[in-house]
Order: C-alpha cells, then structure tokens, then sequence
C-alpha cells in the first residue's frame, strides 16, 4: 500500500514534469509524455485486474474511486454501442442535461422528470452511482424563469420550491448533487446572474439547506470551472466554503470540473488544491473531466491530452477527500466542445468510433498504479 502510494508519487511527479513543458511550449507539444515505471508488469501481484484489458470501473475498485461519465440521455436511447461502454466502464454516471432546469420545470411549478428517469432506471439497472446536476446555475434555465420580472421574495420562493421538489422527487436515489454552478468569475468576484441580482449572495447558502432539507443523505457539492489549481477563483471559493461550514451551511464537498485544454497547459497544484478543501472537512471531485485539442489533432497531442486526464485522476486518487472523478462524455461522437469552442474539440476519452485513445490507457494505469484506499466509500 505505501509502495503504490509511492509508485504514483512518481507518476504524478512525471506528468507535472510534462505539465510544466506543456506551459512553455504554449500551442504545441514538442516531447511526448514520459512513460511511467511498467504498471503491468506484476498485475498479480498488486491485486488488481490486469490493466491492459480490465475496465475502468474494474480497476477502480479497489481505490474507492467512483469513475464515472456524463451522460448524453439521447444517445442513450439510440446507440447501443454507447450504452454497452457506459455500463461497463464506469462506476457512477451524471446526467449532462436533463436535471438542469430548462428539462425539469420547463413552465412554472410544471415539473418533468421523463427523461432524467431514464437516467435513474440505466444507473440502477447497472449498478451505479448517480451525481445529480444541477439545482442552481445561470444557464439553461427556462424562459419563463430568465423573461419574468421577480421580486426578491418572489425569486427566492421560486427557487425553494425548485430545489424541494427536484432533491425531493430523487430523495435517496442521489449519491451527491452539485447544488450551485458556478457562481464566481475568474477574479474571485461572485458572477453577475439572475440568482445574485435579484435574491443577494445569500441565495448560495439558502440552496444548500434546502437541498439538505428535501434529501439529507445527499453529498452536497458546489462546483466550478478553472478552480482545479490555486488561483484567484479558487481561493475564493474556498474562502465561501470555509465560512460556510463554519456557519454550519450544510455544504459537503467541492467539485473541480476539470475542462482542460491542452494549448494552455495544466494546473501543477491540482493536488495542492483538492488537499486544502479536504483539510476544510469536504469531500472533493473531480467532476467534468475533459481535455480539448485544437483541431486538427496529431498523436503528440493525443498524448498531451493523455497528460491533462492523468493529472487529474492521479491528483484525487493521492487525496483522500477526493470520492470521484467523473469525465463530462466518453466518447469525441457526442461532445459540447465544438458547439463552444469551435476551433477544438477531440476531448473525451474515446474517439468518435469508440477506440480507447492514450488517455483512456492513462486512466487505467493511473488506476491500476494506485494505492488501496481509506477513502470514504
Ligand atoms: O435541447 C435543444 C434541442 O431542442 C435543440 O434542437 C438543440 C439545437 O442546438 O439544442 C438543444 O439544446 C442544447 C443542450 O445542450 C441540450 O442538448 C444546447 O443547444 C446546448 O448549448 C447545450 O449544451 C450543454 C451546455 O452545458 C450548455 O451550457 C452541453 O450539452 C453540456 O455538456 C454543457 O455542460 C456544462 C455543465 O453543465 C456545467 N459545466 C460546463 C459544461 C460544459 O459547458
């Protein structure tokens, strides 16, 4: 156990080595990944399933990791080469769009919950662990909500009856939820949205104790992007959990999304960070993994991207706090990237005809390499 603690030292010790090269090359990956001491080699005698041909969710075990997916619910119904590796790969599964409110409460006090059933009924048909996304954000929210004109009391009543009745429609079915999306901009300020503007910046505490109210056995996360190193936005939102917790908010853990790109290079304190909220008392996650590639894409890049997930999963796994790392979509076939950014894209794991690329093959090392885990199950 101290010696796999020690074997991923290493490993994590290489990618940031590769990490701080990725920074200066800017736009292009001059040098391959380092390649890590031969995981495979003594799979037996680690006691754990040969990682050149075990499954993610299988290698995972005994680290206490759950490893899991966004899922895409269209795609769930239509493809079933999509569904066979979403139940064999991953351990826990996070709906990309069907919880978020466009999808829930399309008209005022009209609930729908259609399509997120189908995401509960394939998660427990298969075994896994559901993260629940999201009660409170700026986006995707229906017209009716961003078009009204609402008093303070008014907005504030909307949103305590969203979140009793989605926390409380799933009360028990959800392993942890992210109860409010980012609502910090990149300099540490809080976001400018509808919830702040209307309600104050009380609406985030108020969320959190309604969702322990409507399902008290949930993990409640607030969770963000750029927040996977120590930076302005980091160290504020780890100053509002802090005071939080102190004021006994019932907020439970904090989740990085982890959207990387491999043209900027990686945050090298990812683990740094995940500890510090940990000491806090909090579970952390790693909850949208990706790593983008502007396009076209070459293998050097593949590997670099290979470097962004490793980071990632090596980071958690070496932090006890850290209880899942989830990647937002497996497969390049059905992926927001390039609705975004549309110069990139290539991002997930697996390409568009369902070939593991080098980052699923780093995930099963990093896995495989990993120590066995007191982590909270
Ligand atoms: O539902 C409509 C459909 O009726 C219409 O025909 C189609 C045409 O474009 O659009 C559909 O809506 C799309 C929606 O996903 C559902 O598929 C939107 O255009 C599209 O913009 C939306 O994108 C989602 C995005 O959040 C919205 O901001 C992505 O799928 C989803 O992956 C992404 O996820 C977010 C996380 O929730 C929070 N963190 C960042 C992450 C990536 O942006």
């Amino acid at each position: 156990m101290q010696l796999g603690r020690k074997t991923l030292t290493a490993v994590v010790t290489g990618t940031l080595g590769v990490t701080l090269l990725a920074g200066a090359a800017a736009t292009s990956w001059a040098a391959p990944a380092k390649t890590p001491a031969p995981a495979a080699a003594h799979p037996g005698a680690r006691g754990v399933p040969d990682p050149t041909t075990a499954t993610l969710r299988q290698l995972a075990r005994h680290t206490k990791l759950e490893i899991g997916t966004a899922i895409d619910t269209a795609a769930l119904r239509n493809d079933a080469t999509y569904r066979e590796i979403a139940a064999r790969e991953f351990s826990s599964v996070t709906p990309e769009n069907v919880m978020k409110w466009y999808a829930t409460e399309p008209q005022r006090g009209q609930f729908d919950f259609t399509e997120a059933e189908q995401l509960m009924a394939f998660a427990a048909a298969n075994r896994q662990k559901v993260r629940g996304h999201v009660l409170v954000w700026h986006s995707q929210l229906p017209a009716w909500l961003t078009e009204g004109t609402w008093t303070r009391a008014e907005l504030r009543s909307i949103l305590r009856q969203h979140i009793l009745t989605v926390a409380g429609h799933f009360r028990g079915r959800i392993w942890a939820w992210d109860v409010v999306n980012e609502a910090f901009n990149d300099d540490g300020t809080l976001r400018d949205t509808i919830w702040l503007r209307t309600i104050g910046p009380s609406y985030i505490a108020d969320a959190f104790r309604w969702a322990h109210q409507a399902d008290p056995k949930a993990i409640l996360f607030y969770n963000d992007y750029n927040v996977e190193g120590i930076n302005a936005k980091s160290n504020a939102v780890y100053a509002l959990l802090r005071q939080l917790k102190r004021e006994g908010v019932p907020v439970e853990g904090f989740g990085a999304q982890g959207h990387l790109a491999t043209q900027y290079g990686f945050p090298r304190d990812v683990l740094e960070n995940l500890r510090r909220f940990g000491r806090l008392g909090l579970a952390t996650a790693i909850t949208e993994a990706d790593v983008r590639i502007v396009l076209p894409v070459d293998n050097a890049e593949r590997w670099a991207q290979a470097a962004g997930y490793s980071l990632m999963l090596e980071s958690c796994l070496l932090e006890r706090s850290c209880i899942s790392y989830t990647v937002w979509g497996f497969t390049d076939r059905y992926q927001w990237v390039p609705g975004v950014f549309p110069e990139e894209g290539e991002a997930a794991i697996y390409d568009v005809n369902y070939n593991p690329k080098p980052a699923r093959d780093a995930m099963a090392r990093d896995l495989a390499l990993a120590p066995h885990s007191g982590r909270r199950g």
